[in-house]
């Protein structure tokens, strides 16, 4: 369905759960009170909602979380929204600490792609973010998931963590830090595509240096001889570049410097039942009420659809992020799901 700007709204972000295993320092670093199973909407209630929003034309879902990878029968839940009647693609993104295990549970449920959260390829830098001493662990999946043909994608934060852990001068002239050499070299000899998140202030994120990627892109393109512009892949709003003889692509996400508003094709859900328009702005529809209530199947379908239709409705025009007193979310990125 058609947004009131005229853009086409085909891809919804679906949080399963406000769980998770790790304690990444700018998503959600402290154990929190969780929510009570019965205020999390259902396997039911989701095939439900994607039903409902299959009739408006979306055909796309995200999994995220928290760690979506936490949620018990996850791959069940996959495997009925692929069922879905009008859903063609369902896709993951994960922190990956549970990706080898579910791998091939994943392959079965008909996954159509990956994204594995990673901001460092230096153990002990990894245990400083993510709290966990998991950095094999993640590899592991993502080299196990990248050798069984689903198209793998990395996720890396564009956090200034030399400055933020304190190992650069304040007088160092800006350089590509080595985390992002190191994370590129992951696209070299395997088929992933490596690509780079600049920090949005939204929840913990707010407080951390991000690097913006007016700077970050030109470093980058400095550094690797031959990177030309490449295809659009996926369903997200990245940038892509080739690099000559890597295997996977490199990516920018760039929501600050490289705003994509006018190209938003989405809608997020949490794992609460609240449909969000935008992810700068709290506006959107609680759907929980109206998948829990009592009415028939029809009654309870139409009222789905009508929710989305307000919710797509009510996209604004573009995100504030440089504006920070607009920023009206006040949820961490973790109940959002990214
Ligand atoms: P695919 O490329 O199809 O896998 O989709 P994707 O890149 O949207 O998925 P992913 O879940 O890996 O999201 C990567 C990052 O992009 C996350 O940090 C998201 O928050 C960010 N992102 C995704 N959609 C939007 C959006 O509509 N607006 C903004 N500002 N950021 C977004
Ligand atoms: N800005 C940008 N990306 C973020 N993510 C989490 N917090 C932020 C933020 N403030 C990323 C995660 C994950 C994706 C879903 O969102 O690293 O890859």
């Amino acid at each position: 369905m058609k947004d009131s700007y005229g853009r086409n709204i085909d891809y919804l972000r679906i949080s399963v759960t406000d769980r998770f295993n790790l304690r990444c320092l700018y998503c959600m670093p402290e154990d929190i009170d969780l929510s009570p199973m019965s205020d999390i909407l259902t396997f039911e209630d989701l095939a439900s909602v994607a039903c409902a929003a299959a009739k408006l034309g979306i055909s796309k879902i995200k999994i995220t979380g928290g760690e979506p990878l936490v949620r018990r029968d996850v791959c069940h839940l996959i495997r009925m929204l692929k069922d879905t009647h009008g859903i063609d693609q369902v896709t993951l993104t994960t922190n990956g600490m549970l990706l080898g295990r579910f791998l091939t549970g994943l392959i079965d449920a008909g996954i159509d792609g990956i994204n594995v959260s990673l901001d460092t390829l230096d153990r002990g830098r990894y245990g400083r973010i993510t709290g966990h001493d998991g950095l094999e662990t993640v590899l592991d999946g993502i080299n196990k998931a990248a050798g069984s043909n689903i198209p793998v994608k990395i996720n890396a934060v564009s956090v200034d963590w030399d400055r933020y852990f304190g190992t650069s001068k304040a007088d160092d002239a800006p350089a590509i830090p080595e985390d992002v050499k190191a994370l590129i070299g992951l696209a070299e000899d395997q088929p992933v595509d490596v690509r780079f998140i600049e920090l949005m202030p939204i929840g913990y994120g707010k407080d951390f240096p991000g690097i913006p990627h007016d700077i970050l892109i030109p470093q980058i393109k400095a550094l690797y001889d031959g990177m030309t512009e490449a295809d659009r892949r996926g369903n997200g709003p990245a940038v892509y570049y080739k690099i000559p003889g890597y295997k996977g692509r490199i990516g920018f996400i760039s929501a600050i410097h490289g705003k994509f508003c006018n190209e938003c094709n989405r809608i997020r859900l949490t794992s609460k039942g609240y449909l969000k328009s935008c992810l700068c702005y709290d506006t959107g529809v609680d759907i929980k009420s109206i998948v829990r209530q009592s009415d028939l199947g029809a009654v309870k379908q139409e009222r789905l659809v009508r929710a989305f239709e307000q919710c797509i409705l009510s996209k604004p025009d573009s995100h504030s992020f440089t504006q920070k007193e607009k920023i009206t979310e006040k949820l961490t990125m973790s109940a959002i799901g990214g």
